[in-house]
């Protein structure tokens, strides 16, 4: 079988939500510091973009985490591979996520940095797919909806490959001939 990736949400248009994300974060802590979480490994690329286009300081900081179960689903099993290695106590923490997908890593991971008494948690994802959700969370700042379909690049992987695509695309398998 073929990989075939058909563009989905093109660079423009990832830059200019950056661009509209940033500003509603910097509009929500003018003045305050900021710090952002990324979720090892999908999450970079978005950071990335996202710390540059706010005017705040921000603060970067990684976590890495895995979850049990099968390689498509992500289980609530979840195990952290490697934590973020500051204090966050009274500090405006915001998670910065590729995509919530059935939401089972986010919850855990909310209630996670939530217990060690942040001063305001948020949740901001360049991706949203409401139809998977199984675990509830609350999304505070969301880039684009998308329906249920696997997709790729801007951080995200099948098998760790497109990671490095400047745009969002939907994978499909075809048959080679
Ligand atoms: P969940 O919300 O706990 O199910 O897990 C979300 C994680 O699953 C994301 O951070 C991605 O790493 C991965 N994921 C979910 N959907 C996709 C997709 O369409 N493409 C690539 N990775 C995905
Ligand atoms: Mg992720």
């Amino acid at each position: 079988m073929k990989e075939v990736i058909r563009e989905y949400i093109s660079k423009e248009k990832l830059e200019e939500k950056v661009r509209e994300l940033a500003a509603m974060i910097e509009k929500d802590f003018e003045g305050e510091e900021l710090h952002f979480v990324c979720v090892l490994k999908g999450s970079i690329m978005f950071m990335a973009d996202l710390s540059r286009a706010v005017k705040n300081n921000v603060y970067l900081h990684f976590m890495d985490v895995s979850s049990y179960g099968n390689s498509t689903e992500s289980s609530g099993n979840i195990k952290i591979l490697m934590d973020i290695d500051e204090p966050i106590k009274d500090k405006n923490v915001i998670i910065v996520e590729d995509i919530i997908d059935s939401g089972r890593t986010l919850a855990v991971l909310k209630d996670m940095l939530l217990a060690r008494g942040p001063k305001s948690l948020k949740i901001c994802t360049i991706l949203n797919k409401p139809d998977r959700r199984v675990s509830h969370v609350d999304v505070d700042y969301e880039g684009f909806k998308i329906p249920d379909e696997f997709v790729v690049g801007y951080g995200l992987d099948y098998a760790q490959k497109y990671r490095n695509l400047d745009y969002i695309g939907i994978l499909s398998f075809e048959e080679e001939n």
